[in-house]
């Protein structure tokens, strides 16, 4: 079929209560608009376009431009104004046209693709998918005739008593033929309680041309459940972890109390990993199998090996974990943090941009920043790579076999060669020549025989 998507996503969502626009609140980590414009994009659409206004340069930041046409609404009069904010973007366009709401987070691609089947099938002039709740408060009702035929639609505020126990709602999709969406767009007025212009108005007057129109009830209601306020993205948000730990439980990976376990639906997880409560999983991150992680745990835009072990309480952004790695607990694993196969990071420590050798161990209490690290090294408790002058920042250099003695400080730039040592409690400023050992701390004095001064007890 011939297809453009139009997504409203200009308007302020006033009860929200936020100076963030609404479409940009998120449900496990991911702005509501993306996950509508995944739901479209495997329509595989000519043509998709996204009216914004509110928040227009944030919203804009949610997608690749080069998929989408943005336009702007910079006046809020309403859902029929905003589609029509359209019309310049998709004016040589001729065919189908999906218009949905950028609020509506569970809408899958398998029951768009229904709807616009079925569209198609009924050769509609114009399709409303809809839904038959228990609680219909706050959406539009779908009028129908004594034959089942729609014949418009009534939003919450305009509706009169009996048409508010109307159960069969709008959802807010519609499939419209190009040629009638434009006309009837340039005919809708703001004659209503809310003085807005109503894209649900294109309904009655399709009607009134003796039009086609096609209402879809939708299988599963909650996919086109609307966000209006925080208590509804809570909803929505409740809804996508089980859809999404559902699908990982499924496919072979453990959940310890799946009801407290945040998971974004691109995350990949491997079979036989096992996620302890309270974790969250965020954005482009892929796990291996045979992992265990968490309690507590939040890994983001990571990529882990198999057999990796994370445990409670560590915070993992950006980072490249091998095979067998085990971290933690309490450990922070920062922005191009590479960790090779078998390396432990213990806890209370943090790695940034830095390279951890095979098999190599930062067991305890330790900054390593801007370093390249080799193989099998042992890093002594509470070791320091001082990378940073106050203007700069240095690069450590560890090489193979290296063993780094308890509380050392190694002022970068610095090179430690191959299998050196360094003594306990050293500041290590200059290079380190490869089998050497190296101390840079004060000698220990003795005085014999040293006798404390007495207690002084004045005033007791
Ligand atoms: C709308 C429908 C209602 C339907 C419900 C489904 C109308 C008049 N009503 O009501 O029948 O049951 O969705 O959730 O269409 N927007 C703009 N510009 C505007 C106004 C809104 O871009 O000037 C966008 C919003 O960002 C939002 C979408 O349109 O993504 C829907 O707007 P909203 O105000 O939430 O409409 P509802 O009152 O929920
Ligand atoms: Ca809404």
């Amino acid at each position: 079929m011939n297809l453009a998507v139009v997504i409203l996503a200009a308007g302020v969502g006033k009860r929200m209560k936020s100076d963030i626009p609404k479409v940009l609140h998120t449900a496990l980590g991911r702005p509501m608009l993306s996950y509508v414009l995944d739901a479209v994009d495997n329509l595989s659409p000519k043509r998709v376009v996204v009216v914004v206004g509110h928040g227009a340069e944030e919203v804009k930041k949610v997608s690749d431009p080069k998929k989408i046409t943005y336009v702007t609404q910079s006046k809020q009069l309403g859902t029929g104004h905003a589609a029509n904010c359209a019309n310049s973007a998709l004016k040589s366009f001729k065919g189908n046209i999906l218009i949905l709401n950028g609020d509506f987070p569970l809408i899958t691609s398998n029951s768009l693709k229904k709807f616009i089947r079925d569209h198609a099938k009924k050769n509609a002039d114009l399709s409303i998918l809809t839904a038959l709740v228990d609680d219909a408060y706050g959406y539009g009702r779908i009028k129908r005739d004594k034959n089942g035929d729609v014949i418009g639609i009534v939003e919450q505020k305009d509706a009169t008593r009996e048409e508010r126990f109307i159960d069969e709602i709008n959802s807010g999709t519609y499939c419209v033929k190009s040629s009638f969406l434009w006309n009837a767009l340039g005919k809708i007025n703001s004659r209503n309680k809310q003085s807005e212009y109503y894209l649900t108005d294109i309904v009655e007057l399709a009607h009134k041309n003796s039009l086609k129109v096609n209402g879809v009830i939708v299988s599963d209601s909650d996919e086109v459940m609307g966000v209006n306020d925080r208590v509804e993205l809570s909803y929505v948000e409740d809804v996508l972890k089980w859809r999404v730990n559902e699908s990982l439980m499924r496919s072979g990976v453990t959940m310890i109390d799946p009801e407290n376990t945040y998971i974004s639906p691109e995350v990949k997880i491997g079979r036989d990993t096992t996620i302890y409560p309270g974790t969250h999983i965020y954005g482009k991150t892929q796990i291996g199998s045979k992992c265990v992680i968490g309690p507590s745990t939040w890994v983001e835009d990571s990529r882990f090996g198999n057999g990796v072990t994370v445990k409670s309480s560590c915070y993992i952004t950006n980072a490249s974990i091998k095979n067998n790695v085990s971290i933690g607990p309490f450990a922070h694993i920062r922005p191009e943090a590479e960790i090779l196969d078998g390396a432990k990071i213990g806890n209370f420590v943090e790695i940034k941009k830095s390279k951890i050798g095979r098999g190599s161990k930062v067991s305890h209490l330790s900054y390593i920043g801007d370093t390249v690290m080799g193989k099998d090294v042992n890093i002594g408790a509470g070791t320091i790579t001082c990378n940073y002058d106050g203007i700069n920042k240095h690069k450590t250099v560890i090489e193979d076999n290296v063993f780094i003695g308890s509380d050392t400080m190694l002022v970068a730039p610095i090179k430690v060669g191959k299998g050196a040592t360094t003594g306990a409690g050293s500041t290590i400023s200059k290079d380190v020549p490869q089998g050497s050992l190296a101390i840079g701390r004060a000698r220990q004095t003795v005085i014999k025989d040293w006798k404390r001064k007495p207690k002084d007890n004045k005033g007791k």
